[in-house]
């Protein structure tokens, strides 16, 4: 019997849907049969993020959001109850392209890191949690990356919110546990996204190397030699909400084509 993941029936709410990682998690978790709510701040994006997905059959809804205002990730999680029917899987995956040195990391941009990546992915658990016991389990995926993971001298705020994140994934995947809700760190590598861009100019500002210096550097980084793409970190998404991964929590999965050069 051919192996298929059909999701039909479960509801998903993924941040930073409109693009990138989040709007690929979106479309193959559409694809799988569940029904999808995309957040993210600018609604034109977000509208075309979800029209894809309905043009290709699946359910999709938009729902425009910055998740750093108070109130706005508990209205989303309410939302995507209130408009697709129940709430089974939440995959955090709004971030910034923001770099920061870490000699000179400002105020601000750990305000902006933290914000966003720990605080609004925390409210929208504590928001989705009760939804998911009701249904009987869930699965809580938090994208990450490599910074909390090895050293990178451009991601002064970076690393400090995935740092935080990664004890209390596994605090959460324990507490959850008897309600059959899953709880997961995906790890990307340098993914092709319309961020990559904004980031290599970023790095190239800071180092004085050109764009296309700093792009060669990264590639070369990666053993299994290509950037990665939305579809790699969007499949394991896939597989971790779905029930092959029945068994796995409190687990983080890098998926960076070998670039983490630490034992972990
Ligand atoms: N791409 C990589 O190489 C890479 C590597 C490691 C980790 N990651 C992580 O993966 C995640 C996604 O990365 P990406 O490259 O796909 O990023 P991206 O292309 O910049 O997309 C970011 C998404 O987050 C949304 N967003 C940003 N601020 C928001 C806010 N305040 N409220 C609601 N939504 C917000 C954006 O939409 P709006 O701007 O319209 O709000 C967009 O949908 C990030 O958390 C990043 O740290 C990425």
């Amino acid at each position: 019997m051919a192996v298929s993941i059909d999701l039909s029936g479960k509801c998903a709410l993924v941040t930073g849907g409109s693009q990138g990682i989040g709007r690929g998690c979106g479309e193959w978790l559409a694809r799988a049969g569940a029904a999808v709510a995309l957040v993210a701040r600018n609604g034109k994006n977000l509208e075309e993020a979800a029209q894809g997905i309905r043009k290709g059959g699946g359910r999709a809804e938009a729902l425009a959001a910055d998740l750093t205002e108070p109130g706005r990730t508990e209205w989303a999680a309410e939302e995507t109850v209130r408009r697709l029917g129940g709430l089974d899987f939440l995959v955090n995956v709004a971030g910034t392209a923001r770099r920061s040195d870490p000699a000179e990391t400002t105020d601000d941009d750990i305000d902006l890191s933290i914000n966003l990546k720990v605080r609004a992915a925390v409210r929208l658990v504590r928001a989705a949690v009760p939804h998911m016991k009701a249904r009987g389990g869930g699965s809580i995926i938090f994208i990450l990356g490599l910074a909390h993971l090895q050293t990178s001298v451009w991601h002064g705020s970076g690393c400090m919110s995935n740092g935080m994140l990664v004890p209390y994934k596994h605090q959460l995947a324990r507490r959850v546990a008897p309600w059959h809700i899953r709880v997961n760190a995906v790890n990307p590598g340098v993914t092709e996204t319309p961020r990559m861009s904004l980031q290599e100019r970023r790095i190239a500002e800071m180092t004085g190397k050109s764009v296309d210096d700093v792009a060669r550097e990264r590639l070369a980084s990666i053993p299994l030699g290509r950037f990665g793409q939305v579809d790699d970190v969007a499949k394991l998404v896939l597989f971790l909400c779905s029930d092959l991964a029945g068994h796995i929590t409190g687990e983080s999965i890098a998926v960076d084509g070998g670039e983490t050069n630490a034992v972990r």
